[in-house]
């Protein structure tokens, strides 16, 4: 290439260290892979840095509910990360985390540079605080009584059931989800960045061709709602740094993760000898971007770029938003299957088909994107392998078998080659648009010339005439040399194939300009299918692992747990409300209860639910005498399927509360309840 390479520094969003990849995050690190492996092949230097967010309250409280220490927690979900992104292809060339030596000195770097400006200040406020568990708490720890419509058990900052959105005070009979404590407030000194001292600033740089137009005329509402200064310390117990010459307080999560940025950066430098400084001098002449999601585009375009300015660093070139994942439509959810973690894809499925499925779909704006599964495969099979693969796999043959894997020395339709060749120019500015889905479009056309010309010479009949050795030779030949072109074009995009077809073909990895060079007379190797078609059953069954995915862990995603009593057994994962309806309890009585042999924790109830009777094994011997049971009303699950123990088939099960032993009590309905009644 002519041009002298640009030098590129690329982020994607860090990813918080307490939940695994799911296929909503992969939007964006296929999305940022793309455009990244596409400046490679361009000559540029391009490196792409990502690291595990691994500060805050909810992974201290995640690493407490596991019986683990934080530390311990971050590094197995860094390691599962990696392994899921590894699976996807998605190659950084440094990934960190925020819990990390390099983090912490940047930070502080960051921070004393920007209060030596004077733009930290200090001031007392009032906290909700736990005082069970003598910790402030965040919104999100803050539960209640949605003071619109009455719904309980209510997360402090919105109501699931009415939409209404509040802060926690407003909440009514508020409680700590920590402890289950009443929060109370608490005065407590914290520090402040003046995010108002860069509002000049902040405005030239997000009007200056930064950013998505839909995120600047965001910016414009935020700019009218004046920028308030941004506190950006927390108290102990915290899980983060402590803030220099401020005991016991420490960085806010979302301060020290863009941070984490420079800090996998700067390992990168020191691995590879590049010079840090240089790439994030106010002056300098490299390029930086971040690729997030819209929803964190406030700490994007306006914290960030302003923490940057406050310290004399420089301030990303452009900031790249992308739009949410839906599935069949709706939102990923757990109880349909379809809130699928990256590992569950990879159990079932190819990652090129999701790779490319998602690059046909993007564009560059911030319009959520649909993975419909049933598209899904027709689009794959009919694209990747009817089309593409299918390309090769027709002329591969009569090349090794008939001409000894040597392709003929002249192309047999210049023009067609130079029809794709020239497309190049269009499809490369198509990656750097980040118009992947057009891009997309652009190269099945291609590909459906290029299918249009073998269909049109019918190798496989000039393969069975006599003396049309030449002319066999020469259309399997263009039709190999097109293959290549097709997958030069589409290699940002699939990895695996690409190299795969690479090895093929026995050619170096593509770069951008390699492409319009013709093969002539080289010898390929024996080709290998690069692709199999998907099957739709495939697919189901990676729905329905998902389902079982989230009965097999609700305490790997349990959202709290401390100490307190919710702390012994942690809110789980939230369920929506089908799922729940599904659970069908019954009011009962309890017209027989019995020792069983053998059994040291089973009382054997027979249990009248109004019409039918219900054998149940119910663990509560420690705490009832048969004797005292009988006759008394409680609440079953009717519809469990049924469980063969040891002494025989469990029809249900009774609920009771406790820790165990002595402490277990059955639920008791008032007296005017029948048996058989629904419970809702
Ligand atoms: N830790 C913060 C980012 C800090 S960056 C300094 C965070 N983490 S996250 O794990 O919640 O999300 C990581 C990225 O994935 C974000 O850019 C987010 O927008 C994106 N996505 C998470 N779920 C998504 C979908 N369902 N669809 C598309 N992108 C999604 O935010
Ligand atoms: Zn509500």
């Amino acid at each position: 290439m002519s041009e002298t390479p640009r030098k590129i520094l690329v982020t994607s969003a860090l990813p918080y260290a307490n939940g695994p990849i799911h296929i909503g995050h992969l939007v964006e690190y296929i999305q940022t892979d793309i455009w990244v492996r596409y400046q490679k092949m361009r000559g540029n230097e391009c490196w792409y840095v990502c690291a595990d967010d691994a500060h805050g309250t909810p992974i201290m409280l995640r690493a407490r509910a596991e019986g683990i220490t934080p530390e311990e927690l971050i590094a197995r979900v860094s390691q599962e990360h990696q392994a899921d992104f590894a699976g996807f292809g998605i190659a950084f060339d440094n990934y960190g985390s925020t819990h990390s030596d390099e983090n912490r000195a940047l930070a502080s770097q960051i921070y004393l540079a920007n209060r030596e400006a004077g733009h930290i200040s200090t001031r007392t406020i009032q906290r909700p605080y736990d005082p069970q568990e003598n910790m402030f708490l965040p919104d999100r720890f803050i539960k209640g009584t949605c003071p619109k419509c009455g719904a309980e058990d209510q997360y402090g900052d919105n109501c699931e059931v009415c939409g209404a959105t509040y802060s926690p005070s407003e909440l009514k009979d508020p409680f700590s989800a920590v402890s289950g404590a009443t929060p109370t407030q608490k005065d407590t000194e914290q520090y402040f960045f003046d995010l108002g001292h860069f509002e000049k600033s902040l405005k030239d740089w997000t009007r200056g061709g930064q950013l998505q137009a839909a995120i600047a005329a965001k910016l414009n509402e935020w700019f009218e709602g004046g920028l308030k200064d941004w506190e950006i310390s927390r108290d102990a117990p915290y899980f983060g740094f402590e803030i220099p010459e401020a005991p016991n307080k420490f960085f806010y999560v979302w301060m020290d993760a863009p941070i984490g940025y420079m800090a996998s950066f700067k390992q990168l430098c020191d691995k590879a000898g590049l010079d840090f400084d240089a790439w994030w001098a106010k002056d300098s002449d490299t390029e930086l971007y971040h690729f997030i999601g819209k929803d964190i585009a406030y700490f994007h375009t306006l914290f960030w770029p302003a923490m940057l300015e406050g310290a004399g660093l420089r301030r990303p070139t452009k900031v790249f938003c992308h739009g949410f994942l839906t599935v069949d439509g709706a939102k990923m959810s757990k109880s349909r299957g379809t809130f699928i973690k990256a590992r569950t894809y990879l159990d079932h499925l190819n990652p090129e088909a999701l790779r490319y499925y998602f690059a046909a779909k993007l564009s560059d704006g911030i319009d959520d994107i649909d993975l419909n599964l049933e598209d899904f495969v027709q689009r794959v099979n009919s694209d990747l392998v009817g089309k593409v693969v299918n390309i090769a796999s027709r002329c591969a043959g009569f090349i090794k078998k008939r001409f000894d894997g040597k392709l003929a020395a002249e192309l047999s339709e210049p023009e067609l080659f130079h029809t794709f060749v020239r497309a190049g120019d269009e499809i490369a500015a198509l990656y750097e648009a980040r118009a992947f889905g057009r891009a997309v479009r652009e190269i099945m056309a291609l590909a459906d010339l290029a299918n249009q010309y073998i269909d049109e010479q019918a190798p496989w009949v000039v393969a069975k005439q006599d003396g049309r050795d030449a002319e066999l030779h020469a259309i399997c030949s263009m039709g190999i040399e097109l293959f290549r072109v097709l997958i030069g074009y589409l290699r940002p995009i699939l990895p695996g194939i690409t190299a795969q077809s690479e090895a093929f073909l026995q050619i170096e990895p593509l770069t951008w300009d390699k492409i319009a060079e013709p093969l002539g007379g080289h010898t390929v190797a024996k080709f290998k299918p690069l692709m199999t078609r998907i099957d739709s059953d495939q697919v189901s069954k990676m729905v329905e692992q998902s389902k079982d995915d989230l009965a097999a862990e609700p305490k790997a995603t349990a959202k709290v747990a401390a100490s307190g009593p919710l702390a012994k057994n942690p809110i789980g994962e939230t369920i929506d409300f089908d799922a729940f309806a599904k659970v069908d309890l019954r009011v009962v009585r309890i017209a027989k209860a019995e020792h069983v042999q053998g059994a040291d924790k089973l009382l054997r109830l027979t249990l009248d639910l109004g019409g039918e009777t219900r054998n149940v094994f119910a663990g509560i011997k420690s705490a009832y005498n048969p004797e005292d049971l009988e006759g008394r009303l409680t609440v079953m699950v009717a519809n469990l399927a049924p469980r063969k123990m040891k002494f025989g088939v469990s029809e249900g099960m009774v609920l009771a509360a406790g820790p165990g032993g002595k402490e277990l009590f059955i639920l008791n309905p008032d007296d005017g309840a029948q048996p058989g009644m629904k419970v809702k």
